[in-house]
């Protein structure tokens, strides 16, 4: 098969998220079986527009309809958001290395996400809620700037209140009202009950969130090597070609999106990387 060529698929659904995000769902129209691993992405294609890496938030199997959310912030997410029902896309993939699931069997799944870097984790707590009995408990921490950008509020209230799942909202600047914590999402330690030596973390966010937490995490007692984030580059190929996703001497689309912290520690805030 060759890489670069996209699959058709139909917008079947949309969901508006908030003012600048939103849900597409989408269904190949070749009929053929699609399958992910949590953490991984696809490129989705719009003729004219161009071709950005996004990554899968869910997939339905029974019904054939997976689901992307996309912040629309330049040329290409812009033009994703004018699409409604019945347009049709191109859709690579998916590619990269995801989440450790395997890794976690057995042990409590730390989850802290900045900004919409909940759309990566939230494969994580749908694989662990389909497999529950594989995991131990589960904390998700998602942090924002402000509490306008919190997507998903009854989403998480539902996950908040099943058993062995806790969830800790943070946003630096609330609105009248917010129940949740307000500062930055690393502060929600203070609030767990982290039992360091069974415990692995997933991270996902702007680069500096992931460093401090992953930085706070280990100064909690948590083995550098329990601690995995999930990086973002631009990309073109998405299949370790091109060298666009660059970063040190890994390429984010094949050696990624995915990382153990001590794969990346040392070039994690550095400029230039
Ligand atoms: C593995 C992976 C998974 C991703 N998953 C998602 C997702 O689930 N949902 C989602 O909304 N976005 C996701 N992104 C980010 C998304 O790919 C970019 O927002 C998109 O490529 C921007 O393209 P554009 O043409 O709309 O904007 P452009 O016109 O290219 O740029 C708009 C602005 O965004 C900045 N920008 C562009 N790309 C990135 C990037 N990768 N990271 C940070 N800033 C960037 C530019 O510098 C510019 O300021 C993911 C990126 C990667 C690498
Ligand atoms: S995008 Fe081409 S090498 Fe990663």
């Amino acid at each position: 098969m060759n890489p670069y060529l996209p699959r058709e698929a139909e917008i079947v659904g949309r969901t508006e998220e908030s003012s600048n995000t939103f849900s597409l769902h989408l269904r190949l129209t070749d009929g053929r079986p699609y399958d992910f691993a949590p953490g991984q992405f696809n490129m989705l294609y719009l003729f004219g527009a161009g071709e950005v890496p996004i990554s899968v938030v869910a997939d339905a199997p029974d019904s054939g309809v997976l689901t992307h959310t996309i912040r629309a912030l330049g040329r290409v997410t812009n033009a994703l958001q004018a699409l409604q029902v019945g347009d049709r896309i191109g859709l690579r993939g998916p590619y990269g290395r995801g989440w450790p699931m395997h890794e976690a069997h057995g042990r409590d799944v730390l989850i802290v996400t900045g900004g919409l870097g909940c759309a990566p984790s939230v494969s994580i707590i749908h694989h662990i809620l389909g497999h529950r009995e594989d995991y131990g408990h589960v904390h998700i921490l998602q942090g924002v700037k402000h509490t306008d950008d919190l997507i998903w509020r009854a989403q998480y209230d539902a996950w908040g209140s099943l058993p062995n799942v806790q969830v800790l909202l943070a946003a630096d600047v609330a609105e009248p009202g917010w129940h949740g914590h307000v500062g930055l999402v690393t502060t929600l330690f203070e609030q767990l009950d982290l039992q360091p030596e069974r415990s692995i973390a997933m991270l996902c966010g702007p680069e500096v969130m992931m460093r401090a937490a992953a930085e706070g995490l280990h100064a909690r007692g948590l083995a550098a090597g329990s601690i995995y984030l999930s990086m973002e580059r631009n990309m073109q190929c998405a299949v370790g070609h091109c060298g666009h996703c660059q970063f040190g001497g890994s390429f984010v689309c094949r050696d990624g999106p995915v990382f153990a912290w001590p794969e990346v520690r040392a070039l994690l805030g550095v400029r230039g990387f």
